[in-house]
């Protein structure tokens, strides 16, 4: 367990290096036969939506230090970004938590056969979840806004709390709420019905002693602007149809990486990334 953890500044424009790849979803490319086996291993994952999410969160994972961190996967699905680190991270302790008890056999499955030894998989809620220690930090990709849309959020927002050690790093990507996201309106829409509002995530984290302000290196930013978002919108609206996907994709993966982070707190962007930290009190 790390005593002091040091998160870098989340710029992606002048995002540190990293050892950790561009794309996610190599280290499972074996588990495919071929020619996804090639792709993957070549490409990764090819889902924008996916590649997106990496893109923003690779820099402060990849500026974590390389051995001693347990990191909690809240809300793993099938154990796409535990398994991605654990490969990366031998040093690592990572634990992933669902309580879809599809994809966690799904995780664990994947883990046996690509051999991971520093990975573990659990199946509970998180309303039920007490590990048996405490966590360096904690990672909630897409998972935290179907409770917070039932009205759970203030509870789940202690629970990520008691889940960290003090100085531990929350590492948050959730939706937007609606009316701020910058849709095109022939495009068919996003996905997401709800979303978390600045003053809300703001408000979870300082009632449960999580900062939002420290170091300069932790704060609430908007990501996922204007362009970023149509690239979303046109991977939504080919899905449907392999030949139109296919001749779609090189634009979705173009407009897919522009403007991922709005620069403005105000700027409409249809996703949040939280990096919060648990006050040492
Ligand atoms: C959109 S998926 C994201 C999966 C993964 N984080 C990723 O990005 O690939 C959301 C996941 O959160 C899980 N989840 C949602 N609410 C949960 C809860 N209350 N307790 C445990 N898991 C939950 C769901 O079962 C689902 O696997």
């Amino acid at each position: 367990m790390i005593t002091k953890l040091k998160v870098v500044p989340f710029r992606l424009e002048a995002a540190p290096k990293t050892d950790l790849p561009r794309v996610i979803g190599r280290s499972e490319a074996t588990l495919h036969s071929t020619p996804q086996r090639w792709l993957q291993s070549s490409f990764g994952l090819l889902d924008i939506h996916t590649r997106q999410k990496w893109t923003l969160l690779r820099p402060l994972l990849g500026g974590l230090p390389r051995r001693g961190v347990r990191l909690l996967d809240a809300g793993c699905g099938t154990g796409r970004w535990a398994l991605e680190l654990a490969s990366y991270r031998p040093q690592w302790q990572i634990v992933g938590v669902d309580m879809d008890e599809q994809s966690i056999a799904e995780a664990r499955s994947r883990s046996q056969r690509l051999g991971l030894k520093n990975v573990t998989f659990e199946l509970s809620s998180f309303l039920d979840f007490q590990p048996p220690e405490r966590f360096d930090v904690l990672l909630s990709i897409a998972s935290a806004h179907y409770l917070a849309r039932e009205g759970k959020a203030q509870i789940l927002f202690s629970r990520f709390a008691q889940w960290l050690i003090p100085g531990g790093t929350l590492l948050l990507y959730g939706p937007r709420e609606p009316e701020l996201i910058p849709a095109l309106g022939w495009l068919p829409p996003l996905t997401n019905d709800w979303g978390f509002s600045r003053l809300h995530l703001l408000e979870l984290c300082r009632s449960n002693g999580l900062e939002t302000a420290t170091e300069g290196a932790y704060g609430l930013f908007p990501v996922i602007g204007r362009t970023a978002t149509v690239a979303k919108q046109i991977a939504i609206a080919t899905d449907k149809n392999p030949i139109v996907r296919a001749a779609a994709y090189p634009v979705v993966l173009a407009l897919g990486s522009v403007g991922l982070s709005a620069p403005r707190i105000e700027e409409p962007s249809s996703a949040w990334l939280l990096v919060a930290r648990r006050s040492d009190a």
